[in-house]
């Protein structure tokens, strides 16, 4: 694959399968291997991409832009990881109504990035239909239990009913020792190719916890490295598994040190 210039909204029929998770830390790995990418919050109800990061709650977001009061680079959020993110407010009827204007304007981040991914809300709703809308490309995320696979199978015919490109499913939180729903199986059922499979991995809420991405700190955890893959793939980059460079820990023990030092 190579996606770069290109906008991909994360999706997912069922709610709470990962789709922040991935799309942030897909962001993160992909900053580590030299390519800038942004992040737009798409959940407008449930918008968590910001407080994942820290942000509580973002104090510049694209209703500022649609109100007037800055430009669209002065809401591109760089966090201390290097994760670029564009946020909403909570005022989905201001977004609502501005729906076009929005669209042209988040379309415009395609120039100000090497890859978009667009964090969308979950189900086949408004929300994740705009988050469709705006992308080139689809990447379904699923548990590997059966009512979230076939929510995933929703949204693959979803995408495609929306003349947009289904790159394939994310598995995530997979627990070997649990009875799951084998990878051919998820397959064949929601009718797209598994790109990652990605593992239960408790270093992905110790990461959120100090609002980091794993890829930068656990970046050979289980989960932070099938990611990175992931991201190699959509670039089109080969994998290789990287330990943090000086820069990188540098990075984290700033960010630390600011969010000790907040109030
Ligand atoms: N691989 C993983 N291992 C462990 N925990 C995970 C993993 N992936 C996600 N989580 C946890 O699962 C929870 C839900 O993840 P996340 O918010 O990314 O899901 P979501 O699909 O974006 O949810 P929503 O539909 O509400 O937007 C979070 O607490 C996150 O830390
Ligand atoms: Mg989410």
């Amino acid at each position: 694959m190579f996606l770069l210039g290109e906008i991909v909204s994360v999706v997912s029929g069922k709610g709470g399968v990962g789709k922040t998770t991935i799309a942030l830390n897909v962001a993160a790995a992909l900053k580590k291997m030299g390519y800038e990418s942004i992040v737009v919050e798409g959940n407008v109800t449930s918008p968590t991409a910001s407080l994942y990061l820290g942000y509580m709650p973002a104090h510049r977001t694209i209703n500022n832009v649609l109100n007037g009061d800055f430009a669209l680079d002065e809401v591109i959020l760089e966090h201390d990881s290097g994760v670029k993110l564009v946020t909403c407010s909570l005022a989905l009827p201001e977004l609502a109504a501005n729906y076009n204007k929005a669209f042209t304007m988040l379309r415009k981040l395609k120039e100000k990035a090497d890859l978009v991914l667009v964090d969308a809300g979950a189900g086949l709703g408004e929300e994740a239909r705009s988050a469709i809308d705006i992308s080139d490309f689809v990447l379904v995320v699923t548990n590997p239990e059966m009512p979230s696979v076939i929510d995933a199978l929703r949204c693959v015919r979803l995408a495609r009913a929306m003349k947009k490109k289904v790159l394939g499913i994310v598995v995530n939180r997979v627990n070997v020792s649990l009875p799951q729903v084998p990878v051919k199986e998820i397959e064949e059922i929601a009718e797209a190719p598994v790109l990652a499979e990605i593992r239960e991995d408790r270093a992905v809420h110790e990461s959120f916890s100090y609002n980091f991405p794993v890829t930068h700190f656990r970046p050979n955890s289980r989960a932070g490295n099938e990611i990175s893959r992931l991201a190699a793939l959509l670039v089109g980059e080969e994998f290789q598994s990287k330990e943090n460079s000086f820069l990188d820990r540098l990075n984290f023990w700033l960010h630390r040190v600011k969010i000790k030092a907040l109030p």
